[in-house]
């Protein structure tokens, strides 16, 4: 990842506290150059520090992707509450202004919490439960009962605590660790930095959402991405993935942003990354037919650009041993046939692929590695809606659903890994850097 060093040696410093771990010699091997480092320490994998070091410094420190502002604007519900890292966050959206506004999901009264985290409302206004002060959508203080004739009060003074929310291809981020005023965060346009123009082509903003499933894979969220950007475990894991696409095609990206990832090529006769090759949608113009672009913007959003659609993977911690993850397929929205073939999901994350799948390598390496699960097959999975996904505290997937079937073996040996036996660790990750025989856990 291009902008990676602090970032990295700053997670790597909250390995250090690990009393159990070596911490300085693991650190230091894996930072050294691709093809002679080492996977993080098992600690940055499985320590409650960490990932607390990471919820605030990672997620809630950078431009965190909260869902698509299509399922926001046209869902009807006006507030919405999650956690953006481990910041209390309330999502609005103004039809009179078409505006989604991020705040600090907390009452300038005395701080009670507005909206309870992962719930919406569809009110016009903020009201909070405690003493009844409520706040317009645009976060100003519309009344505080018993303040109207204090002179000294000035409503201004106490509007919602704004947080930088930017919305980048019809998907939304928000940079929660800082108030729009401190003007301490770096512009999207920044974070995003070369990754637009790999994007922009497939005209993302104007895709329609044609699938989504939900579900929890019982690993490290990092795992979960380094799976993503690994195809070393395709010939084994999906072998039908490597009949569409080779596993050792493309090429990887070294390009400005907080992002990783590369492309991989489409055999010949295949049309696109399904079960059988074909496709049924029509070709998303301007964009080349015979490539796939995997690519994972940091923390959380993985997007796999198809030559007929494009599938996202929007990650949330929940545990060290937990992620939630939402996979999403876009399609565009003039083709009525879309909704009758549809690619590669699995169902499952993307770490679990059963069905084939491309991938590529990541971070530092120039090694081929895995694109995300695809694989919904002929018919369309359980959901369709365009509802904004309820988040981490959403039900699983429907146990009708298709594609909870396959998540099946990858997510099995993930299960295994975080510090069970350094040989099942190493096979899951041998693909991230040469199996150093030294490796300690
Ligand atoms: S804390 Fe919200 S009205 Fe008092
Ligand atoms: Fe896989």
């Amino acid at each position: 990842m291009t902008a990676e060093p602090m970032a990295v040696r700053a997670v790597l410093d909250v390995a250090l506290l690990d009393p159990a771990g070596d911490g300085s010699a693991l650190l230091d091997r894996a930072l050294q150059p691709f093809g002679t480092s080492t996977m993080l320490p098992a600690s940055a994998y499985t320590s409650s520090a960490v990932l607390a070091w990471e919820q605030r410094h990672l997620f809630a420190g950078t431009w965190t992707c909260v869902g698509r502002l299509a399922d926001l604007s046209g869902s009807g519900v006006r507030q919405r509450a999650l956690l953006v890292g481990d910041v209390p966050t309330l999502l609005t959206w103004r039809a009179v202004d078409q505006q989604p506004r991020a705040y600090a999901n907390t009452c300038r009264h005395r701080g009670h919490e507005l909206l309870p985290d992962g719930e919406t409302s569809t009110r016009q206004s903020i009201v909070c439960p405690y003493h009844a002060w409520s706040y317009e959508l645009d976060g100003s203080l519309r009344a505080a009962p018993g303040f109207r004739d204090l002179t000294a009060f000035d409503p201004d003074e106490h509007r919602l605590v704004e947080l930088p929310l930017a919305v980048w291809h019809g998907w939304v981020f928000v940079h929660a660790a800082h108030g729009v005023d401190d003007h301490a965060e770096p512009g999207l346009a920044a974070h995003v930095a070369a990754l637009d123009r790999i994007v922009a082509p497939y005209s993302p903003a104007d895709l329609v959402l044609r699938a989504r499933h939900t579900y929890t894979v019982h690993a490290n969220w990092k795992v979960v991405t380094e799976n993503y950007h690994e195809c070393y475990h395709c010939p084994l894991i999906h072998p039908e993935l490597c009949q569409v696409s080779p596993p050792t095609s493309g090429d990887n990206y070294r390009l400005p942003g907080a992002w990783v990832g590369g492309s991989m090529d489409l055999r010949d006769e295949m049309a696109t990354m399904s079960i059988d090759g074909r496709s049924d949608a029509p070709a998303i113009p301007g964009v080349d037919p015979r490539n796939v672009e995997y690519v994972g913007l940091f923390p959380n959003l993985l997007i796999s650009a198809h030559p007929d659609y494009v599938m996202t993977h929007r990650l949330v911690p929940q545990a060290p041993d937990r992620t939630w993850v939402e996979c999403s397929w876009y399609f565009r929205a003039s083709d009525p046939r879309s909704t009758r073939r549809t690619p590669w999901t699995s169902g499952t994350s993307p770490t679990g692929r059963t069905g084939p799948r491309a991938s590529r390598c990541s971070g530092d390496s120039t090694r081929r590695t895995t694109a995300p699960g695809r694989s919904p097959p002929t018919k369309m999975p359980c959901t369709s809606s365009s509802s904004w996904s309820a988040g981490p505290t959403a039900a699983s997937p429907s146990p009708t659903c298709p594609s909870s079937r396959p998540a099946a073996r990858f997510v099995r040996t993930n299960r295994a890994a975080p510090g069970v036996r350094p040989e099942n660790w190493l096979t899951v990750h041998a693909c991230h850097g040469p199996p150093a025989p030294a490796w300690r856990l």
